[in-house]
């Protein structure tokens, strides 16, 4: 396999230098600004003929760096490259994975289908796949999914003293799981119902037994922060520590942090495929394997 090309998205910079590092490829620059209109304006100054490149690009509030990636995904075509794959650590759009009410946009589908138009292959990390049983049921292109728990495994194993694995609803339970089982946890699973944005109720399971543990909950998405919140109360109601979290992609909208800290959670940690001050937790030498894997068959 010759060396692969990765390009990072603007903000992606130091996350492609470490991929590149992990993949043995070769970084080269995309020069981006905005007209003054703010149309982008786009360009490589390399020769790309016949290399396999990947554009490297999180896509966390996605709006804006969409139309930007794709037209990098075309330039990079243009200018030769035999394979052009998306290394996007944090995929957006896939919680509307369901039309909820009548009417709304299944925005997990269109954006899949013009990302699959775009690119050869997608790595990404732990994506939201709930109604989805695989990546393969929305994107038709060729799809490795690397998995942070073992990577928020190591991190509770080697700072929490006696961890009970929490997740704070089914959806978490996932990723929950393969957390405590990669290092003997024990673990439970809460059940939510979602009123709106920022208002969730969670119900806790029988605690019975465990109240001389320290509580981790553990779930793939950090957004408004009212899940952990609600699920911390649950949980220091029933008698246990305040917990620590540990999130795969930590989004921190609006208020998340104040939310956090209104619920009395001090300790939140996330992988780094968003980047915050929270995400401590790095991926390269994961999502490395997967992506020499998806070059190799393309
Ligand atoms: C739910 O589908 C996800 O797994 C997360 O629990 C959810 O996205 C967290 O969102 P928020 O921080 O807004 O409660």
């Amino acid at each position: 396999m010759t060396r692969p090309v990765l390009i990072a998205l603007p903000g992606n910079d130091a996350r492609a230098d470490r991929l590149a590092a992990a993949v043995n490829g070769d970084r080269i620059a995309l020069h981006y600004r905005r007209f003054p209109d703010g149309e982008s304006y786009l360009r490589i100054d390399a020769e790309l003929t016949d290399r396999d490149v990947v554009l490297v690009a999180t896509l966390d509030r996605p709006d804006p760096k969409i139309p930007r990636l794709l037209f990098a995904a075309d330039l990079v075509r243009d200018l030769g490259a035999r394979s052009v794959l998306l290394v996007a650590p944090y995929l957006p759009y896939m919680r509307q994975d369901h039309r909820f009410h009548p009417g709304e946009a299944l925005t997990s589908v269109s954006f899949a289908e013009r990302i699959s138009a775009a690119f050869d292959g997608l790595v990404t990390v732990d994506p939201h796949l709930h109604r989805y049983p695989t990546l393969d049921a929305v994107y038709s292109i060729p799809g490795r999914v690397v998995a942070a728990a073992p990577a928020l495994a190591a991190w509770i194993a080697a700072s929490i003293e006696q961890p009970l694995v929490v997740g704070p609803d089914e959806e978490s339970e996932q990723w929950v799981r393969a957390v405590a089982e990669a290092r003997g946890l024990p673990w439970r699973v809460m059940t939510k119902q979602r009123f709106g944005d920022h208002d969730v109720r969670i119900t806790a399971p029988s605690l019975a037994g465990l109240d001389d543990r320290r509580p981790v909950l553990v779930d793939d998405i950090l957004s408004s922060g009212a899940t952990l919140a609600d699920a911390a109360r649950v949980l220091v109601e029933a008698g246990l520590p305040m917990p620590a979290c540990a999130v795969v992609h930590g989004l921190f909208g609006d208020r998340a942090r104040e939310t956090l800290a209104e619920a009395g959670i001090e300790t939140v940690v996330c992988s780094d495929t968003v980047d915050a001050p929270e995400a401590r937790i790095d991926l390269a030498e994961r999502i490395a394997p997967a992506v020499r894997e998806l070059l190799e068959s393309c």
